[in-house]
């Protein structure tokens, strides 16, 4: 008998029947390593884990598993009796939200990589979870191989966490990277990433920032203990970014970047500082950003994923590497395998949902950021001072203005200071109205700076 099997409670000969629901991209990987690192598998949890089934719509395609694997009916899979622990990876909300449910209620370990689901239910889930003690594991959720919902949950459990800024999706990287380095338009990138395998062929959750937005929210409430939802998430895609954006962000040394944003703000208008027993409030928003080259996320590029998180007393950390594909996500998902399949060798619990601090959400409003506005303007004496006065009659302090071109083709480039959106907001349909400005061209924020 093995110090594994003398510890667990489990019993070293009773295996731990592992049900795997979708055989796609990542649950290939999944089921591909747990068939080929079985015996490591075992050692590392103390029992061996048994593939008791795999779940497809499809039965038709050899998928090199033996057929008796396989089913359509993932509902009789989950309710066996010889499956322990089920392992989703089927995606969207249903039916991995009545097949997690199922588990849960029935005692059996989840582990999920389903981003979309948890973002809108992880308090149900979670809930589920906690009644019949049972585990729910994400770590695949968000950004694929990168491990930073554990490092959430539990390397920082007895730290502030202050700050979130990721790249957490890959498809719109490769897409504003590629941009960025050959001057292409989006359309030509985006067919690009098509013909790669990066974008799916509807794009809609990536490039619209649906997906950075269900991970921000899981990111924020791990972060911030606080239940947040994707409707919590302020959100704006990458469609309508221009190769000029990329040219006028490197005129000034910066790039562009799709950026999920989590951070403390202070308390709302009105209302007591957290000083004076009022409350911080939580500011979640993804949008495509100005970011200096310099900014540690700046140089991740392609399709790869970087997550900084900024702790009281840990610092600033940064994680970084591969934010999805089958293999790399399915690592992540192998991870939780083991760390459920081992709770239930040695009778221990996952951590369980934390939302003690309930902090409000700031509404993108009144979140200031810096502004960078592109102008099309008339070129001849006193429109700069005009412009310049819309800003200041609404408040917005200018940081820089370059002109750029002449004639017919002059542009003003105007960064900001620090605003708040509804000013910026209101500033930019001011700017509209001048004779003067023939168009504004382009308002996108910047971030990573110190000012
Ligand atoms: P795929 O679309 O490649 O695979 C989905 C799988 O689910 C397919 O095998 C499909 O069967 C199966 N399926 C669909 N509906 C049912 C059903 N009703 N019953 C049983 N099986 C069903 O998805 P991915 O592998 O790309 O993604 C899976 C999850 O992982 C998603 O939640 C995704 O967000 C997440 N994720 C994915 C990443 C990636 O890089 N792909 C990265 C991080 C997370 P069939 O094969 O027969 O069509
Ligand atoms: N579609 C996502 C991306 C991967 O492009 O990063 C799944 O989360």
């Amino acid at each position: 008998m093995t110090a594994n099997a003398k510890n667990g409670v489990w019993g070293a000969d009773r295996p731990i029947g592992v049900a795997v629901l979708g055989m796609g991209n990542v649950g290939a990987e999944v089921v591909r390593i747990l068939r080929e690192h079985a015996e490591d598998l075992r050692a590392r949890v103390g029992a061996p884990l048994v593939l008791r089934g795999v779940a497809v719509r499809d039965l038709g395609p050899d998928r090199g598993v033996p057929r008796d694997l396989l089913t359509t009916d993932a509902d009789a899979l989950v309710a066996r009796a010889d499956v322990d622990l089920v392992v989703e990876v089927i995606g969207g909300i249903d039916p991995p939200r009545r097949l997690i449910m199922a588990a849960l209620n029935a005692g059996k370990s989840v582990v999920t990589a389903n981003k979309a689901l948890l973002a809108d239910y992880t308090g149900e889930l979670a809930a589920a979870a906690e009644h019949s003690r049972a585990d729910l594991y994400f770590e695949a959720a968000v950004a694929g191989a990168i491990p930073v919902v554990r490092p959430l949950i539990q390397s920082l459990a007895g730290d502030r966490v202050n700050r979130i800024v990721g790249i957490v999706n890959g498809t719109t990287n490769f897409i504003l990277s590629a941009m960025d380095e050959t001057g292409a338009e989006y359309s030509d990138t985006l067919a690009e990433a098509t013909r790669l395998g990066y974008a799916e062929a509807d794009p809609t959750a990536d490039v619209e920032g649906f997906d950075a937005a269900a991970k921000a929210a899981i990111l924020a409430s791990l972060a911030f203990h606080t239940r947040v939802t994707a409707a919590d998430v302020y959100r704006e895609g990458i469609s309508r970014i221009t190769s000029e954006d990329l040219e006028t962000a490197s005129a000034l040394d910066c790039t562009v970047k799709l950026l999920a944003i989590c951070e403390r703000v202070s308390a709302g208008p009105g209302e007591p500082s957290p000083e004076d027993g009022g409350k911080e409030r939580v500011s979640v928003r993804v949008y495509p950003a100005l970011i200096p080259r310099r900014h540690p996320l700046a140089a991740v590029t392609g399709a790869f994923n970087a997550v900084v998180v900024e702790a009281e007393n840990a610092g600033r950390l940064m994680f970084y590497g591969q934010g999805a594909g089958g293999a790399p996500t399915a690592s992540a998902v192998l991870g939780d395998v083991v760390m459920a399949a081992r709770n239930k060798f040695y009778g221990g619990r996952a951590p369980g949902e934390s939302v003690y601090a309930e902090l409000p959400i700031a509404p993108i409003g009144d979140t200031p950021t810096r502004y960078h506005v592109n102008l099309q303007v008339e070129d001849r004496p006193g429109v700069l001072a005009k412009v310049a006065g819309e800003f200041a009659d609404h408040g917005v302090s200018i940081s820089t203005v370059r002109q750029e071109g002449h004639g017919s083709g002059a542009r003003l480039v105007v960064v900001t200071h620090h605003a708040e959106e509804s000013a910026l907001v209101d500033t930019v349909a001011a700017l509209a109205e001048m004779t003067s400005v023939t168009s504004v061209t382009s308002v996108l924020r910047l971030e990573g700076t110190e000012e």
